[in-house]
Formats: structure tokens, sequence, C-alpha cells
């Protein structure tokens, strides 16, 4: 049988690159996305492709280039994500436009290029990572919440469309992880964000990879639409 080909986008970053190694020790071709960071080594059959997920044509190349080397996507990991924060008053609408471009739009563009091939293999696994931001609301995230917002909807709809075939489409709404983007974030915020969290912990990137594991197995194609929310009890 055909090797399930799993792409990832933002297989650099810090959530993006556990992936890949959690995935290197699956019998799967790997199709990786970078924007900036230079690609690292996998040890299985895998292909980088750069793209910068803000411009359109980029991700429409990217998509083409994926789909030339291995012929299909049979799982989509859309993870690749920004923020730009400031109070909604103060915001550039150019800011905003980026993030919902790499957060909002870019997911929706590799689905619409990536599903025609899933349906016409008659199998395909989307995973969209999601926020806790998104279902709380968060002061300074109007960008990021709104975007993250946007995805578990897009997630609802394309679960609905396709869901007399076997793809499912869910999304992982995750709160705050000890890799990515919290390095961003200033030891003393850290700790007023930990003090929040009922499990008093951020929480470590083995529970977003159990996740995705459970997500694509066979017996979880009755899973789909859904946003299943990652966070240490944070928003239930
Ligand atoms: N870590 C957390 O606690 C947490 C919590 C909730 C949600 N999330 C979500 O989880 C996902 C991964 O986050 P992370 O924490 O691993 O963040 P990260 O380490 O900052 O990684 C972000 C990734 O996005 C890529 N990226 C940034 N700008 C891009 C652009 N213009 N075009 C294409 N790719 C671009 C980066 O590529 P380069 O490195 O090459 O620039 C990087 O690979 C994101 O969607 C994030 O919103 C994370």
């Amino acid at each position: 049988m055909d090797k399930k080909v799993v792409m990832i986008t933002g297989a650099t970053g810090g959530l993006g690159s556990a992936m890949v190694k959690h995935f290197e020790k699956q019998d799967v071709k790997l199709a990786l996305h970078t924007f900036q960071q230079d690609p690292f080594d996998v040890d299985c059959e895998h292909a980088w492709f750069k793209a910068d997920l803000r411009d359109e044509n980029q991700v429409k190349n990217l998509v083409s280039s994926v789909l030339a080397n291995f012929g299909k996507v049979d799982v989509l990991i859309n993870n690749a994500g920004i923020s730009k924060n400031g109070m909604s008053w103060k915001l550039s609408s150019a800011d905003f436009n980026e993030v919902i471009a790499v957060n909002l739009t870019a997911p929706f563009l590799l689905c619409h290029g990536l599903i025609p091939a899933m349906r016409s293999n008659n199998f395909g696994r989307i995973i969209n990572i999601s926020s806790v931001v998104a279902q709380t609301g968060v002061p300074g995230t109007a960008a990021y919440a709104a975007s993250k917002a946007g995805i578990l909807g897009l997630t609802k709809t394309i679960a609905k469309e396709l869901a007399s075939q076997p793809i499912t489409c869910n999304a992982l709404a995750l709160g705050y992880f000890d890799q990515g983007m919290i390095s961003e974030v200033s030891a003393e915020m850290q700790e007023q964000i930990i003090s929040q969290i009922p499990k008093n912990k951020l929480g470590g990137v083995e529970t977003v990879l159990a996740a995705i594991d459970w997500l694509l197995k066979d017996e979880s194609d009755y899973v789909t639409g859904q946003s299943i929310s990652l966070n240490g009890g944070l928003f239930t």
C-alpha cells in the first residue's frame, strides 16, 4: 500500500518541529513547509517547501509543488501561525490582515488546493491548529483571536462538506504550551498565565501529538467538525 503523505506547515517552528520528529518515526512521507528558518534533516522520505503564507501566489505554488512531488496529501496539518498584538483600536489594518492571511486564508487555500486529491483518493485528515484565545478572547489579540475563531468555522464547514467521504476535518484549540510562541512571552507574563490554568502548568507537546495520532486512526473517522480543546482546564 502507498505510504501516507503528511503535510505540516510551519514545520520548523516550536510545535511544528516536534510534529516532524514524531512523524519521522512512522512509516509515512513528509511534505514539510518552512518560511524563513532553515530546513533540518529528517530521517524518512521527505521534502521541504518554502513559502510565505501571507502571499496567495506562494500558497498556490506550495500546493502545486507538493502535489507535483508526492501526487497527493493524505494528512494536512495547518500549523503555521503568527500573532501581532495590540489593542483593537491601535492595531493597524495591515497587521490585522497579515495575521488573517497566515492563520486563516492560507489554511483555506491549502484545503482548497488539496481537498480535490483527497476526494479522488477517498481519504483525508485535515487538522487545523486553533487556540483557546479564539474561545475566550484575550485583550490585545484581536487579529489572532479572529483568525483562530475563523479556523473553527472553516473546520466545521469543511467537515460537513466532506462528511459523505472518509475525510475528516478537525481543529485543536490549544491552550498555552511550553514550546513555540510562548518564548515571545516574558517570564513574568508566563507566571501570570500559568496561575490561571487549572492544571497550574503549561502543556507539553506530547498532548498535541497524542491528539493528532488519535485523529489519524481509522476508528476516528466518526470524529469530524470538532474543536478539541487541549488547555489544562483553562476553558471548558
Ligand atoms: N505554542 C503555544 O502555546 C500555542 C498555543 C495556541 C496555539 N498555538 C498555535 O500553534 C501553531 C504553532 O505555533 P508555535 O507555538 O509552534 O509557534 P512558532 O514556533 O512561532 O512557529 C510558527 C511557525 O509559523 C511559521 N510562519 C510564521 N510566519 C509565516 C509566514 N509569513 N509564512 C509562512 N509561515 C510562517 C514560522 O516559520 P519560520 O519559523 O520559518 O518563520 C513557524 O514555523 C500556531 O498556529 C499557533 O497559533 C500555539
